[in-house]
């Protein structure tokens, strides 16, 4: 079977997208983003808010920011997304640092980390976590010190597996990026979308080498808006903000202030998050179990968006498996091999979509497996 060059997610998205059917390839939520949140920007709309934002990011939405985190609002900057968040510490480092070095990304792993290496023509290297999920250390630090390892990604919960790291693992992989002089970016773009215990995220414990980026893309299911932030240590705050003056400028200030009035008023948005992590773990009970029965090997999350599952027996290879499940039943999810060099019996599918689109995407995942 022929493969496209690129994106294996817009590949199996733009299916849905021209020829129609269920899209679980893309983390496109299918929830409706907080109706307050709506309200206020319509509102927003005859007011003077549709010039550039200041570049560090709408005072009020940092100040909002230093609020829920209980830490200093100097120390944030809203960006483009996580997206920009990610690119624009990537591209700092480049800069400050002079030696040749590699990054490092945990296995299964989401797209950006692999691709922005890639596209600096710098050395990535994804470490395996073992058959459980967990994390050989000893393992880890001999890679950072063998392949020179200078930048490492994680995210918790993770993309596409779900997997949220727990204290003693944090703190650990901390100490070594600490002890190894490395530069750790913890992405917590799911981190409020949890199944039963939010992540282990220690503010006290960062320094000069963690980065931590956030979006509230998943979060308040406004993936289109664009509005996403990071935090940094002092020292590297003006030299980032440097980058973003030529890289993102700013992220759209109507949809910042729109945000900062929001969480003001709506405590964080507590509730809407509280639902849609219902709706979630609903969603992936249901997905898991059914698919579990249909002989599938669910790779136990603990929250995000995914479902990362080993094909049953009969099928060896996701590619072809996504391609005839498209063709066949017009269900699109994500062949594993996209995320993983070892990931050729896997398959990634989306969770966040409304619980209809999950039950009738069962029944044709069933029909097509039980004919094959
Ligand atoms: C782990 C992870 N980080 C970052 C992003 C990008 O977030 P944003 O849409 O805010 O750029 C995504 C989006 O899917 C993601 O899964």
């Amino acid at each position: 079977m022929e493969k496209p060059t690129g994106s294996l997610i817009s590949f199996m998205a733009n299916k849905v997208k021209s020829k129609g059917g269920i899209n679980l390839a893309q983390g496109i939520p299918s929830f409706d983003p907080p109706m307050e949140l709506l309200e206020l920007l319509k509102r927003l709309v005859n007011e003077n808010v549709h010039q550039y934002a200041p570049g560090k990011g709408n005072h009020e939405l940092l100040c909002q920011l230093g609020k829920y985190y209980n830490v200093s609002a100097d120390n944030f900057l809203v960006v483009n997304g996580a997206t920009e968040a990610i690119s624009l510490i990537v591209t700092y480092l480049l800069k400050i640092e002079n030696e040749p070095f590699a990054f490092l990304a945990f296995n299964p792993v989401y797209e950006s980390y692999k691709h922005l290496p890639r596209i600096f023509n710098k050395k990535f290297v994804s470490f395996h976590l073992n058959e459980t999920g967990y994390v050989n250390f000893t393992a880890l630090e001999k890679t950072i010190v063998d392949e020179s390892v200078k930048l490492i990604f994680m995210a918790s919960p993770g993309n596409p597996f779900g997997k949220i790291w727990n204290k003693t693992e944090l703190d650990s992989l901390i100490d070594i990026c600490i002890k190894n002089q490395v530069f750790l970016i913890i992405d917590a773009v799911y981190a409020d979308l949890y199944f039963s215990e939010p992540p282990y995220l220690p503010f006290h414990k960062f320094n000069e080498y963690v980065f931590y980026v956030n979006a509230f893309s998943k979060r308040f299911s406004i993936t289109g808006w664009r509005v996403g932030y990071l935090w940094a240590h002092t020292k590297h705050m003006a030299a980032l903000m440097d980058v973003h003056d030529y890289i993102g400028l700013c992220a759209p200030s109507i949809l910042q202030q729109a945000i900062a009035s929001y969480v003001d008023r709506y405590d964080f948005g507590r509730d809407y998050m509280q639902n849609i992590r219902e709706n979630l773990k609903a969603n992936y009970k249901q997905l898991a179990k059914a698919l579990t029965d249909l002989g599938f090997d669910v790779k136990e999350a603990q929250g995000g968006y995914f479902i990362w599952a080993k094909l049953p027996e009969q099928f060896n290879d996701g590619f072809e498996f996504a391609m005839n499940l498209y063709n066949e039943k017009k269900v699109a999810l994500v062949p594993g091999e996209h995320f993983s060099d070892n990931g050729g019996r896997f398959i990634r599918i989306n969770i966040a979509r409304h619980s209809y689109e999950i039950s009738m995407a069962i029944e044709k995942i069933k029909e097509f497996i039980n004919k094959s």
